[in-house]
């Protein structure tokens, strides 16, 4: 690496997005060698999960909760892709995070929020990313949010095990639409605009990124046993029993009723918008469940 390149950090490198960002820089930047990119991994031995080829990317390890290791990760960076984890203290994270980050110099933040973020009253999920993006705005370093509705993953993250084990989805979802959007076309946004692919700029603003077509979790179950060639079954269940089942699981109070709230939302049909914005920066169609779904199939097996 060489001093005078420009370094972007990526936060949350190992996770569903910042995993492909990497993925997607490190193939996108070899041609770029105004670039480097350095990912910042949270535990160690989730470091295999980069991908293979990303050998021009420097690994460093950086806890939210270890200032130093904070500091040492920004160093000389101008962009940073910044993901923070769900969680009531969120705010304060992004608050020591960006005040290093402006001592560092940054010039550039891409955020990762969250679908309704600006809704008012809103639900908690989204009033939490809320702060942290007034937080950057009133930084002064130039930012973009990327607000992504539910991501297709979630299938295979959080409902994967049932499907698998038991041939079905049990949510409190009604046959409220989400407007999906696929984990790697969030990524492909992030990664175009932090290397300002072909003056890809979105400065200051927050973009909303969905799939192009909103589908209920009765219809997702259908593309699933089609594409496993198992029957798939949606099973719309009352909100004690999921609140049940989160706590079972071991899932933390507040984030049950966060979560509950969000599904809430979707059933009454909140979640469903879409917006062709990922089409705009991409200049391709976002992925669509079907095709999704098709790259995944062993993970529903
Ligand atoms: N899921 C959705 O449908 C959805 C939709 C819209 C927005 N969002 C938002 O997207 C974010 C989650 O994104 P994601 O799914 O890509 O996340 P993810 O896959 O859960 O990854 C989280 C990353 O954060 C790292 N991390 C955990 N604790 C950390 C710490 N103390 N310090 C530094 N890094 C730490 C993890 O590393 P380790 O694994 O090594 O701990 C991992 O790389 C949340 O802000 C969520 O609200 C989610």
């Amino acid at each position: 690496m060489t001093n005078q390149n420009r370094i972007v950090l990526v936060t949350g490198a190992t996770g569903n997005v910042g995993s492909e960002i990497v993925k997607q820089l490190a193939s996108s930047v070899s041609s770029n060698v105004q670039t480097d990119i350095r990912a910042a991994v949270h535990s160690q031995n989730n470091v295999d999960k980069l991908p293979q080829y990303a050998k021009n990317v420097e690994i460093v390890t950086m806890d939210y909760n270890k200032p130093e290791t904070v500091a040492a990760a920004l160093h000389n960076v101008s962009t940073l892709y910044l993901l923070t984890l769900p969680s009531l203290r969120m705010a304060d994270t992004s608050l020591k995070v960006i005040s290093e980050a402006k001592k560092h110099g940054v010039e550039y933040i891409v955020k990762q929020s969250v679908f309704g973020a600006d809704a008012e009253p809103g639900i908690l999920i989204g009033r939490l990313h809320r702060q942290e993006e007034k937080i950057i705005e009133e930084s002064g370093i130039a930012y973009t949010f990327i607000r992504p509705s539910a991501f297709m993953q979630n299938l295979v993250n959080y409902f994967g095990y049932t499907i698998r084990t038991q041939n079905a989805i049990f949510l409190p979802a009604g046959e409220g639409k989400v407007s999906f959007v696929d984990a790697r076309d969030v990524a492909a946004v992030a990664a175009k605009l932090l290397i300002r692919a072909n003056g890809t700029r979105y400065d200051n603003r927050a973009i909303v990124g969905t799939g192009s077509e909103a589908l209920s979790y009765g219809q997702c179950a259908e593309v699933i046993s089609k594409q496993t060639g198992r029957k798939i079954a949606y099973i719309d269940i009352t909100e004690e029993d999921a609140r049940k089942g989160m706590k079972a699981m071991g899932t933390e109070d507040w984030l049950v009723e966060a979560i509950l709230e969000e599904f809430h939302q979707t059933k009454l049909g909140n979640r469903s918008k879409t917006s062709n914005t990922v089409e705009e920066i991409l200049g391709r169609k976002p992925n669509s469940f079907g095709s999704f779904v098709k790259d995944y199939v062993n993970s529903f097996n």
